[in-house]
Order: structure tokens, then C-alpha cells, then sequence
């Protein structure tokens, strides 16, 4: 499959932080990020990347010398590189990333954003998925978060993984004083959430294998 989902390191806070630019009007300072992933035991983040990404720029720094010349900027500025320059490569092939933090047996989406290039291909879903995986691999009930009530997209992929509406919090957001809506998830222990997750989850899967 072309995109992979990684748990997210502090390496990948500067990639993240400029996509949750692109993606919120309001942003966290690249320090949460950080913090979250050093000092919070109950904080999961995790990033999308897009392999055809990774694996495009590294060929081109192994190639020789004769062909590299004639490649078009950028590539051709990224094979002189030296060795120590490759990992940086990775950052490049993030296109998305996505966050909980288990409370008690709750866990609680923080977010989750894709490249605006990356969107409408199922990867948000891919992110939604993966997040409900974890969440039933450290022992969550429910699967709960905010979302702006305008905020029709989200809002959907949430409905579509069973998401309800609970209740608003009124002028949740600093920068427009909008209200966010609160959304939780059935059990997600229960067979009949359990069996539709699977469905979904099989379905997005054989959806991304064609890409
Ligand atoms: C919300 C977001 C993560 C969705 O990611 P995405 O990759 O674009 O969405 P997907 O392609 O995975 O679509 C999954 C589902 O989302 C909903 N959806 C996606 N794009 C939509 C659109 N343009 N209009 C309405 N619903 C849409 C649909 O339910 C879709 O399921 P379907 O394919 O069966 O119709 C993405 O739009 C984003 O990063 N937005 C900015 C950040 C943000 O608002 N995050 C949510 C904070 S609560």
C-alpha cells in the first residue's frame, strides 16, 4: 500500500506543526507537541505517510552521478546531500497525523489533520481507524471528541464511524468563539460496533490497496 501509518516522533514535530498550520484556523506551539510525546503516558500520536514520497527522493540520492544531473529541481537539489541529510527525507513524506489521550477508559481524539493535496482519498479515515485501533488496544470504552459545529467534513468520517451528538460546548474555540459540538462512539467493545468498525475498516483498506 502506498501510505503507512507510524507512530509519531519528536523528529517529525516540525513536518506536523506545518500541516496543522494549513489545516487549522488556530494552532498548538511546536512545544506541546513535544511535551505530548515525552512526558504524557496517555498521549498516542500518530502520522500518514506517503511511501511513493519517501521512496522517490531516496532513489534519487543513490542514483549516479550521470542521471542526477539532468533531474529537475527539487530532486536535483536533494542528491548532493550528504548521508546524514536522508533521514530528513522522512519529514517529507508526512501528509497527516492524528492524536488521542486515554482518560481513565475513554479515549479522547486531540486531533487529526491531512495535507490539504491529501485529502478526499480516505486518509483521514485511514487516521480515524487507526486511532480506534489503538484505542481498543490500551482498553478504551468509548471513543469521544470536539469538532466544530461547522465543521461538516469531520463531522461525516465521524457519523460514518458511529459518532453521536452529546451536547456543545458553547464558544469552545478562542479564535471565532464557535461552539463545538461533542461526539462519543457506542462501546466500542460491543459486537454490533465491533462488526461495523471491521466492515468500514475492510472496506477503506481495499479502497487504499488500489492507489
Ligand atoms: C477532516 C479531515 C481529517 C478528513 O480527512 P480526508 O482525508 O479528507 O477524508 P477521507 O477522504 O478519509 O473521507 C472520509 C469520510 O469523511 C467525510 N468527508 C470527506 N471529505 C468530505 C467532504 N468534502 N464533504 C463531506 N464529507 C466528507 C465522508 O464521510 C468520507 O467518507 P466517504 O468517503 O465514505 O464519503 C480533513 O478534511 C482535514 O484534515 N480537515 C482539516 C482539519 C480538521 O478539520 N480536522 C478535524 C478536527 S475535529
Amino acid at each position: 500500500m502506498r501510505y503507512a501509518v507510524d507512530k509519531m516522533t519528536i523528529s517529525d514535530v516540525p513536518r506536523v506543526v506545518e500541516i496543522e498550520r494549513q489545516a487549522y484556523p488556530s494552532t498548538w506551539p511546536p512545544s506541546a507537541y513535544r511535551k505530548e510525546l515525552q512526558d504524557n503516558r496517555w498521549a498516542h500520536y500518530i502520522v500518514v505517510r506517503d511511501k511513493h514520497i519517501l521512496e522517490e527522493r531516496i532513489v534519487g540520492s543513490q542514483e549516479p552521478e550521470k542521471t542526477r544531473k539532468s533531474r529537475p529541481f527539487p530532486l536535483s537539489l536533494l542528491v548532493n546531500r550528504p548521508v546524514a541529510a536522508v533521514p530528513s527525507l522522512g519529514l517529507a513524506s508526512i501528509v497527516g497525523f492524528a492524536g488521542l489521550w486515554l482518560m481513565v477508559d475513554e479515549a479522547h481524539v486531540t486531533t487529526i489533520a491531512l495535507h490539504p493535496e491529501y485529502r478526499g482519498r480516505g486518509l483521514g479515515e485511514l487516521l480515524l481507524v487507526t486511532l480506534i485501533d489503538i484505542a481498543y488496544d490500551i482498553g478504551a470504552k468509548w471513543v469521544t471528541l470536539e469538532v466544530r459545529v461547522s465543521n461538516y467534513t469531520a463531522q461525516n468520517l465521524y457519523r460514518k464511524y458511529g459518532f453521536r451528538e452529546a451536547g456543545l460546548r458553547h464558544r469552545y474555540y478562542s479564535d471565532n468563539q464557535e461552539d463545538a459540538l461533542i461526539m462519543w462512539t457506542e462501546e466500542i467493545n460491543s459486537s454490533s460496533y465491533k462488526r461495523k468498525f471491521l466492515e468500514l475498516k475492510a472496506l477503506l483498506m481495499k479502497k487504499l490497496e488500489s492507489f
